[in-house]
């Protein structure tokens, strides 16, 4: 297939774009580097053997996001996919920027979709967050599970969902896959790319290699008090690898799902932060020292996934464990002490 990945050179994006290109399909990428670096393309290219095109476009930009579709038809054929992963998330800048996350996400998106309307593409997998579903109501976490977004960066993710339900269902054509994702580390085992987070990291695990390479002088716990077997906050994290190849069985399954299916992208194995902490230990030789401090406004106990529906649904699971998910990040990380810079 010819897939289009919003995103393309992002984290997720280029892990992505790397499990397609090797599967067989024609890949094209749409970043505009706000987050992410054109070096990423050179990478695909040095891992793949074929260098995707890359469309260095803003989806705010609604005459640059249809000129892509239009260029697509006149030189073979509509697009017959997207991917999209274009977008902000970080949770504690969507609650002091709102009008930006609303304006780039669901604005971004609906130029998106304006243009695959207009040049015949109907096939479309989003990049959607376990943040939807808020705190949760019971573990682990089906797809069922009631949407209680609690910041910014979540309901531009329910926004979304429901902008695409409303598509698929006034369009009889267009299908619809919505990947929710928990939390997802590690890089491609070739240490070629991984997580360059552009300034300091909120999230836990490229947090931790920061310490591991030196950054930092230790890591800080947010609360040991949570109701969870060691008292620190468990989640589901998920190789970035296994969450690619999640893609590609949702883009491979499309045309044989309802209009719009929704599946959650998680192993259903939860780690603690002191359990991750080890593995990091472990993958790095680092002592990784810690200090601990009180939880962190809007963390939530655990979030794990249900993930029997993807398997159901899609054929697909998770097969990586934490350390692999340690291994790889930390091969990236030696090899890349700077990232893409
Ligand atoms: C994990 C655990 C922290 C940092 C976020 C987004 C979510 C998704 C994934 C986009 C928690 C603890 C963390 C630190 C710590 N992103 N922690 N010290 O919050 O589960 O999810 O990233 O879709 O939308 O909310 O991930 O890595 O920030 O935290 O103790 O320095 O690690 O309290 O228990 P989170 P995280």
């Amino acid at each position: 297939m010819r897939v289009l990945i919003t995103g393309g050179t992002g984290y997720i994006g280029s892990h992505i774009a790397v499990d397609l290109i090797d599967a067989g399909h024609d890949v094209e990428l749409l970043d505009n580097l706000d987050n992410s670096s054109a070096v990423v393309v050179d990478r695909i290219e040095t891992i793949t053997g074929s260098r995707p095109t890359f469309h260095n476009v803003d989806l705010c930009d609604a005459a640059a996001t249809d000129f892509v579709f239009a260029c697509a038809v006149d030189s073979k054929a509509p697009l017959d996919a997207v991917i999209h992963c274009a977008g902000l998330k970080a949770v504690g800048e969507s609650v002091e920027k709102p009008m930006e996350y609303y304006r780039n996400n669901v604005g971004g998106t609906l130029n998106l979709l304006e243009a695959m309307r207009a040049h015949g593409t109907t096939r479309i997998v989003f990049s959607s967050s376990a943040t939807v579903y808020g705190d949760p109501q019971f573990l682990p976490i089906t797809e069922s599970h009631p949407i209680l977004a609690t910041n910014p960066y979540g309901r531009t993710k329910a926004h979304i969902e429901d902008i695409l339900v409303d598509v698929a269902t006034a369009h009889d054509n267009w299908h619809v896959v919505l990947l929710r994702y928990f939390n997802p580390v590690g890089a491609h085992p070739s240490g070629t790319i991984g997580e360059d987070p552009q300034g300091t990291p909120n999230n836990l695990v490229p947090r931790l290699f920061e310490v591991a390479c030196g950054k930092w002088d230790s890591i800080t716990i947010w609360g040991r008090d949570w109701d969870t077997p060691d008292g620190t906050g468990v989640r589901d994290y998920i190789h970035v690898t296994d969450l690619a190849s999640g893609h590609r069985a949702a883009i491979e399954s499309l045309d044989d799902l309802p209009a719009v299916t929704t599946v959650n992208l998680g192993t259903g194995r939860g780690y603690s932060v002191m359990e991750v902490v080890e593995a990091v230990r472990h993958a790095s030789g680092h002592p990784v020292p810690t200090s601990d401090r009180e939880r962190r406004p809007g963390d939530v106990a655990s979030s794990v996934a249900d993930p029997a529906l993807a398997f159901e649904l899609l054929g697909w699971k998770a097969d990586r464990d934490l350390v692999e998910m340690c291994t790889d990040s930390w091969r990236w990380r030696s090899q890349n002490p700077d990232g893409y810079r």
